[in-house]
Formats: C-alpha cells, structure tokens, sequence
C-alpha cells in the first residue's frame, strides 16, 4: 500500500518554491507592514493583469468577496438572486446575512454547473442577479447565461473561486478567463484552491471602475476620507503575508493548471473502459482546470468507506444539496425540487488531485477504486 496518498499536498508544493516563499514572509515581518503593505497592491495588479481584467480589489476571502459584490451592486433586502443548488454554501450564505433571497436553480449532471435552460424560469420581479459559480474548475455555459442576463436588466456575478485559470470559448470563438465575464466577480485563495495561499484570502475582479470603488470602499468599512463613513461596509483585508504569497504562486499558476491537467489525463486515461463509474466530462466551451477530479458512482459511501481502508482519501463534495440544508429551511424548498442536485449528492466522489501528485499514486487510486467496486 502507498501510505502517503493525500487528498492535496500544499507541502509538496511548498517545498519547491520554498527558499522564494520563506524570504519574501520575512520581508514582510522586517517590514512590519502587515495589513495594507505593498505586496497587496501589487498582487492585485499582477492579477488583474493576469486575468486580464481592468481592476481587482483583494479582500479577506471568498465569502467576504461574495457579501462585498452583492453591496457593491447594490443589492436590497428581498432582492432574489439565483445560484445553483448544488454548490458550496458561500453564496446563498453572504446573500442571506445581508437579507437577500437565494432562489435555487437544477445543474446539470455532466458538468455540474448551472443549467441554464432552467433560469428563466427561475425569474420574478425581485429577481436581481445571477450568481454563476463555476464548479470543480471548469465554466459553466456562460453565452447564454449572460445573453439572459442582459435581455432581462439582471447582474451577473461569476463564483470563481474553484477555477482560477479557466477560460471560456464563445461561439465566435473569442476566449475569455472566468471571473471576468460578470458585472462583478470573486475569487478565493483557500489554500486547496488553484491559487492559494497559506490561510484565507479573496479577491473581487471587475471591469467597471465605479463598481471596483464600491468594493474596495466596503471592504474598508465603507470608508472614503479617514473616518468619514459612506457607506455600510466591513472589514475584508487580504494580509500582506497572504498577498506576498499570492504573488509569488500566481508566477507559478499556469504551471500548477498543468500539471493538474496531466494527472487528470492519468487519472481518465486509468479510468478508460470502466463501465462502473463516470469521468469528469470536459464541455467544449471550456477548459477544465481540475480544482477537483469527481466522478459518479453508484454506491458511493460503501466505495469511499472501501477506499478508505485501502489508504485511498477522498471527498464529498457535497453530501446535500443547499434547498435541503437545515440554514436554508425558511426559505421552503422541499425534497425533489432539484433533482439532479439531490441525485449527485449521492454520487459524487472527489479523488486526490493536486499539483504534486505521481503516477504511480494514481494507479493505486485506481487499481483500489477498481477492487472496491467489484468487490461489492
Ligand atoms: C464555490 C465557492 N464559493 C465561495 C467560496 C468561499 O471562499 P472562502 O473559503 O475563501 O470564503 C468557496 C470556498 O470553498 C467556494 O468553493
């Protein structure tokens, strides 16, 4: 058995880059500049530069990022904003606190984005904006998405904070990044996320200056002149330890999407001809970044139990849909209102997948994946 399997290996990946990382923390602590130091405005210009989008506002992390552009957009109390129900919890989280209404719409199963053939009708007169979340790395189907948008006068928020680095094909064939299609759109850099860094951070993306004012104004408490409140705002900053960090893996960010690319090659390559499970689907309008590898399986939590004995970690993400969750009760949803969601709850299975991972380990995943399901 390879007793060394893991789900990430941030330390791995730390190694490599190590003598780079230690000494720019340090300059950060020589410095003492720990909130607001250089390193935060130059990350966000490096990343605005790589996403290539007009301005980028750091922040505390995704969640925040979230709350930040709902307020930036100037969202009311008992506006409704669509997300998918399957998903994590951020968005109907940061809608909720800040008293807005999180309408739930179906995915679809091959790519587990957003259905957007479901949307419209979704829509009422309350209904103010779109939250598209981008899930496990790849896009969702963001033409039409953004074609509804605009007919209807509704913002487009992208949830990037699974697949930094993917990029979206129009039918004309242009290509754009994720994040940078929406009126406004965050980012995070949890540590497992494509881009992350060593503890929280976040960031908002946008291409409309008066928008990137308001976010970075809530995200200072509202504050325009020192002590001068115009807003409601709160305390979102990204550390400067955080964006020193930042900086130096965003250098590496194009070499970490490949090489989860290739182990997801393995990964589908090992898995060819298998008749019991599902591979992660690669639409045509995107490329996928492979935040997560997931496959489908029928008897899911036997297998994961199975994996587990043979040294195999895995994740479920999720083990049950939003409308099902017991925060989100009052807003009245019921079991069966989202069929697809409900059914791959009880399906997915992320596998290990991170930029350290070797070929070898895949083939234990694999080959002991394999046995646990004929085994049953
Ligand atoms: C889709 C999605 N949105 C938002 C977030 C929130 O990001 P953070 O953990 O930085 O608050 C996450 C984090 O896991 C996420 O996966």
């Amino acid at each position: 058995m390879l007793n060394s399997i893991k789900m990430v290996d941030l330390h791995g990946q730390y190694l490599k880059i190590k003598e780079e990382i230690d000494q720019a923390i340090s300059e950060v602590i020589n410095s003492t500049s720990f909130i607001n130091g250089k390193p935060v405005e130059s990350f966000g210009l490096e990343l605005a530069n790589y996403l290539n989008v007009k301005y980028v506002v750091p922040c505390a992390n995704g969640t925040d990022a979230l709350q930040i552009a709902y307020q930036s957009l100037g969202l009311k109390p008992g506006d409704e904003v669509l997300m998918p129900a399957f998903n994590y919890v951020a968005s109907a989280e940061a809608a909720a606190l800040i008293g807005l209404k999180p309408v739930f719409v179906d995915v679809w199963e091959d790519s587990f984005n957003l259905n957007e053939n479901l949307i419209e009708g979704k829509i009422t007169a309350a209904t103010k904006a779109i939250v598209v979340v981008h899930l496990f790395g790849q896009s969702a189907n963001m033409e039409p998405i953004l074609e509804i948008a605009h007919r209807l006068g509704l913002k487009i928020i992208e949830d990037n904070a699974q697949s930094l680095g993917a990029e979206y094909t129009f039918s004309n064939g242009a290509k754009q990044k994720t994040g940078t299609m929406g009126d406004i759109n965050i980012h995070s850099f949890f540590p497992t996320k494509n881009l992350g860094c060593f503890g929280d951070g976040g960031a908002i993306s946008t291409n409309d200056k008066d928008l990137a004012q308001k976010a970075a104004m809530i995200s200072r408490h509202g504050q325009g002149e020192k002590y001068a409140y115009e807003m409601i705002g709160c305390n979102s900053r990204l550390d400067t330890l955080q964006a020193a960090i930042l900086r130096i893996k965003l250098k590496n960010l194009d070499g970490y999407l490949q090489s989860r690319k290739e182990a997801a090659k393995y990964y589908h390559q090992l898995l060819e001809g298998s008749l019991t499970t599902s591979r992660p689907i690669e639409k045509g309008y995107s490329n996928h970044t492979f935040n997560q590898y997931v496959i489908k399986l029928t008897d899911r939590d036997k297998i994961k139990e199975l994996l587990k004995n043979e040294g195999v970690p895995s994740m479920i993400y999720y083990p049950s849909p939003l409308h099902l969750q017991k925060a989100y009760a009052y807003l009245g949803y019921k079991s069966g209102d989202f069929r697809v969601a409900e059914s791959l709850c009880q399906e997915v299975l992320a596998l290990p997948m991170h930029t350290e991972l070797l070929q070898d380990e895949q083939e234990y995943v694999i080959n002991s994946l394999i046995k646990s399901i004929n085994s049953l």
